[in-house]
């Protein structure tokens, strides 16, 4: 997926996008928001995966763009959710009665379980743990499951797919952008040093302040962020598609994890603006 993140490479955000291998963006363009979601769908052979599928309002787009891809929406065999936040569950009801069979399986974690039934939701659980932490298609082709605790919940996790090598970040590495756009790489030298109001490199407002003043909102401490992003510090990714904000390419990813490595005001360690 290396083409993406070349310079004036043009993609159109109105079609789902193929990132390679049966890996799709489903999400869509919302200017109106500062929150961008992005759903995410894998399909493999005659299965295919929801990732974080969205909220309730986004489900007709998201549906469309599922659609767009030549999908059945009946092959999709799982929903994964990293989280129980409204943003990637409250489309639920609505994806269980577009795939209307009976052995849909609805993957988290046993902690975000006891909330994600609250969207009503009909599908059969099933824990992370209790399918050691991997969801292996017919094929072969794995995705683990990586725990993130308290980044932003207890039970928190994410998503390695070995096949694209792309890691499915969640809330982490997302950020608020109005100026949104799908595929973002940091300019040589951006996010190594302070951060800046105007880019030195290409003259556009900094994008790294949004992604660390992000973190400091979502995530609940220094020490929650730091372990999460200790334990993804050696994955093999090639690259990083959050549910927030743009999808970024391992160099760009990794300065961005080494300056929040060096941030310390993280969640409760830095107050909210509200609380000071
Ligand atoms: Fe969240
Ligand atoms: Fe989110």
């Amino acid at each position: 997926m290396k083409e993406f993140f070349l310079k004036n490479y043009q993609v159109d955000c109105e079609q789902a996008v193929h990132l390679g291998s049966g890996a799709w963006w489903v999400g869509f363009q919302d200017e109106a928001s500062g929150l961008h979601c992005n759903p995410y769908l894998i399909i493999d052979g005659d299965e295919a995966v929801v990732i974080d599928g969205g909220s309730r309002p986004d489900f007709p787009v998201v549906m469309m763009k599922i659609l767009e891809t030549g999908l059945n929406p009946g092959m999709i065999s799982a929903l994964v959710y990293g989280h129980y936040d409204p943003d990637l569950c409250g489309s639920i009801p609505n994806f269980e009665e577009m795939i209307n069979k009976q052995d849909l399986k609805l993957i988290t974690s046993d902690f975000s379980q006891t909330f994600i039934r609250h969207y009503g939701a009909m599908a059969t659980f099933t824990s992370i743990a209790e399918m050691d932490y991997r969801f292996v298609f017919k094929s072969g082709r794995t995705l683990e499951f990586i725990t993130t605790p308290y980044c932003h919940s207890c039970g928190s996790f994410i998503i390695f797919d070995h096949k694209t090598k792309i890691l499915f970040s969640g809330d982490l590495f997302g950020t608020y952008d109005k100026s949104w756009q799908l595929f973002m790489t940091f300019p040589e030298g951006c996010a190594g040093g302070q951060p800046c109001d105007i880019c030195a490199e290409n003259g556009i407002q900094c994008r790294i302040d949004g992604y660390i003043a992000f973190h400091k909102m979502l995530i609940p401490s220094t020490k929650a962020l730091h372990y999460a992003l200790a334990k993804l510090k050696n994955l093999p990714f090639e690259a990083v598609a959050s549910q927030h904000g743009s999808i970024l390419d391992r160099r760009s990813a990794l300065l961005l994890l080494e300056k929040l490595m060096q941030t310390n005001d993280i969640g409760i360690d830095g107050l909210s603006p509200e609380e000071k």
